[in-house]
């Protein structure tokens, strides 16, 4: 709106695990053909943590290269989203803003409605820096995905972790009013306090996601929202990669649009390249589409994005952002492509030695193997508590 202060996302960097599974690894395994993995649901490989690897040393991994690159004397709020939460009470995020060396003078929360939670957390911070334009908030996503081994979700897993650093003026997305807003009772996804991997209604889910998609759209449309042709390219939630195919095709006919795959590819295509191969990343999804494309794509400078953040549950959101010019000095696409490309390689016996890792909850002394080499590490649990180190 002419004479508002423009709000959205000054700086993005994502981070991920030491390891990772190619999906040729799973279907030697399971006897799956690959097209399944490779087209069917367009995953080439996953992220798998280490034993001493978790949503917080993601989280912290994914922040520091924007505290070095920014400095903190803005930041009042850390808001934390994430579906795999480490304790019933305390906050992730506390972990984060102690590993980053945040000043005291902030507030620390955290978030949680499956993998919608980091958009919340983005619009709660958009609020608050309208309200002082001054402030900064830091919004971190960090989450691991994780099914029962030869489950059909087994094939979808992931982890990663987004920050965002959410402010006036923004360098990379401006990001607008209104949204489309839309949330319903049902029980595609959910994971229940004593399981660490997720249950899951896989068809259930994605009827639920593509009809959150349609009501958000008419939500949005109705307040007074942009046209579909208005958007150059669409973010979207990618539980897999083809879900974002299945979504766009889904919204084209819903709004009386051919299904051109051409178009779904030119306007999908740029989003999914790193969700591909690090896999589902639940609340950091729909922003490693939004690195994806402006890492990939062609100049958008002054473009209109849509993004459509689906928490299965469910709670779903449709928003524009438009693309801030100059934003391509403020990428961190070498920084994206090392995070990737560092992981090393595990088969299936180790797979799936680290997917059964659990900690003992006998309140003794349980150091982790020293076996990952990012800038923080999981400890151990001495004592019921999580104990984190920085190297
Ligand atoms: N070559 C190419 N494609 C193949 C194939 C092959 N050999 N074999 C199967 N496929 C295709 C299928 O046709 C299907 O495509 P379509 O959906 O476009 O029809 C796709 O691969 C998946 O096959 P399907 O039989 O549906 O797989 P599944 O029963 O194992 O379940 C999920 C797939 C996504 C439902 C499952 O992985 C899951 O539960 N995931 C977790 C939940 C989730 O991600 N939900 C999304 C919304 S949040």
């Amino acid at each position: 709106m002419a004479g508002e202060t423009a709000v959205g996302i000054h700086d993005l960097s994502f981070a991920t695990t030491e390891f990772v599974l190619p999906h040729t690894a799973l279907a030697d395994h399971n006897g799956t053909d690959i097209g399944k993995y490779h087209l069917g649901i367009g995953q080439r490989s996953m992220s798998v943590p280490g034993a001493d690897e978790d949503i917080v040393t993601m989280g912290a991994a994914a922040a520091a290269p924007i505290i070095a690159r920014h400095g903190f004397d803005r930041i009042r709020t850390v808001v934390l989203a994430t579906e795999s939460s480490i304790d019933q009470a305390k906050s992730a995020g506390v972990y984060v803003h102690s590993l980053l060396g945040l000043p005291s003078a902030t507030r620390v929360v955290e978030l949680k409605q499956a993998c919608y939670g980091a958009t919340a957390a983005l619009q709660f911070a958009i609020g608050l820096v309208h309200r002082d334009p001054a402030q900064q908030v830091l919004v971190v996503a960090s989450d691991i995905s994780k099914y029962d081994l030869e489950s059909p979700g087994e094939a979808t897993q992931g982890a990663a972790a987004a920050a965002m650093l959410v402010g006036s003026d923004p360098a990379l997305l401006r990001v607008e009013e209104p949204s489309g807003l839309f949330t319903a009772d049902v029980m595609d996804f959910w994971r229940p306090n004593y399981r660490d991997a997720a249950l899951v209604d896989g068809q259930e889910s994605i009827t639920a996601y593509l009809q959150a998609v349609e009501c958000t759209w008419k939500d949005y449309t109705e307040r007074g929202g942009r046209a579909l042709d208005a958007f150059s390219a669409f973010c979207y939630h990618q539980p897999f990669t083809k879900m974002a195919y299945k979504a766009h095709r889904g919204l084209l006919n819903s709004c009386g649009y051919d299904t051109d795959e051409a178009e779904i590819a030119r306007a999908i295509g740029r989003t999914t390249a790193y969700n591909a191969v690090l896999g589902n990343s639940y609340t950091a999804s729909v922003y490693l589409g939004l690195a994806s494309l402006l890492d990939g794509a062609d100049d958008l400078a002054g473009q209109c994005v849509g993004l459509l953040s689906y928490g299965s549950g469910s709670v779903a959101e449709f928003f524009a952002g438009t693309v801030v010019p100059g934003y391509r000095d403020h990428l961190r696409t070498a920084g994206h492509r090392e995070a990737i490309d560092r992981r090393k390689p595990v088969d299936y016996a180790r797979y799936r030695e680290l997917h059964e890792h659990s900690f003992p909850t006998d309140g003794g002394d349980h150091p982790t193997p020293s076996e990952t080499t990012g800038p923080f590490r999981l400890a151990g649990l001495r004592g019921h508590k999580r104990v984190y180190e920085e190297r």
